[in-house]
């Protein structure tokens, strides 16, 4: 049967087939239901199968090569829901509609609807969720333009990790550096639902503006025009993949000492 390899990305059987041979799904589903491919010599009629490229999959005679997972990186304006879907707003996978199969891509993390700046998008999941599960702490850089006045301790208080009512827990150690009476960079690892809005507003001040500049080692280039995306180059693409994860080798901010 199909043989697991840890970090080659999992397909299920008939996404696999669809994507590499660009036949339709529900065509796929009745060329297994006619016992028409293998899978490591054996025939299977199961879809859902999860198989990858360390398989060996065999249909009318063919080896089908594994689809090649891809990767973007998007200068998200204001006013785009990070979604494939919504009843109410534009998305940003609607932006991707000139790539094939557009709709099997997927934000990399979530930003507000007003919130700009560097998203990535990626229809590999294995890749995704290292960069933005929390356990696997990947640092998430923000400009902050903000009302209110930071407490005089609020970078001590960021370190100590913000308490956040909703899920009632301290977030990780956060690295606020001020930059004028109401401009910030802060570093998260997270990425919980409006974090950084919040862990501001527990600090008795308003976000107003929140651009994302730099995900890990990757930076939004100055230049990148807002609303256009480009595939990421294979060093790129790297910067993100296991034991090379930049938070893992970064001394920011959870080398930190808490004070
Ligand atoms: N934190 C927020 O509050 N909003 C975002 O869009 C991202 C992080």
């Amino acid at each position: 049967m199909a043989k697991k390899q840890n970090d080659t990305q999992q397909f299920r059987l008939d996404r696999y087939l669809s994507q590499s041979t660009g036949i339709s799904r529900k065509v796929i589903h009745k060329i297994l239901r006619d016992k028409l491919v293998t899978v490591n010599g054996e025939i299977t009629k199961s879809a859902s199968l999860s198989v990858s490229s360390v398989d060996t999959i065999i249909f009318d005679g063919e080896i089908i090569a594994a689809p090649a997972p891809r990767y973007f990186l998007y200068h998200k304006p204001k006013g785009l829901v990070c979604a494939n879907k919504d009843r109410r707003y534009p998305t940003v996978i609607d932006e991707f509609e000139a790539e094939p199969r557009f709709q099997d891509l997927q934000c990399v993390g979530r930003l507000d609807i007003d919130t700009t700046g560097l998203l990535l998008v990626t229809d590999d999941g294995n890749w995704n969720h290292r960069i933005s599960h929390p356990n696997h702490k990947c640092n998430k850089y923000y400009y902050a333009d903000f009302e209110g006045t930071l407490p005089e301790n609020a970078i001590e208080k960021c370190l100590q990790g913000i308490y956040l009512t909703k899920e009632k827990l301290r977030a990780s150690p956060a690295t606020l550096e001020p930059l004028s009476d109401h401009e910030a960079n802060i570093c998260i690892q997270e990425g919980r639902h409006h974090q950084v809005k919040r862990m501001f507003h527990a600090l008795d001040c308003e976000v107003i503006e929140l651009h994302r500049y730099k995900i890990g080692e990757l930076c939004l280039e100055n230049d990148f025009p807002v609303g256009e995306y480009r595939p990421l180059t294979v060093e790129e693409v790297a910067l993100f993949t296991q034991d090379n994860t930049p938070s893992s080798t970064s001394t920011l901010p959870n080398d930190q000492p808490n004070v």
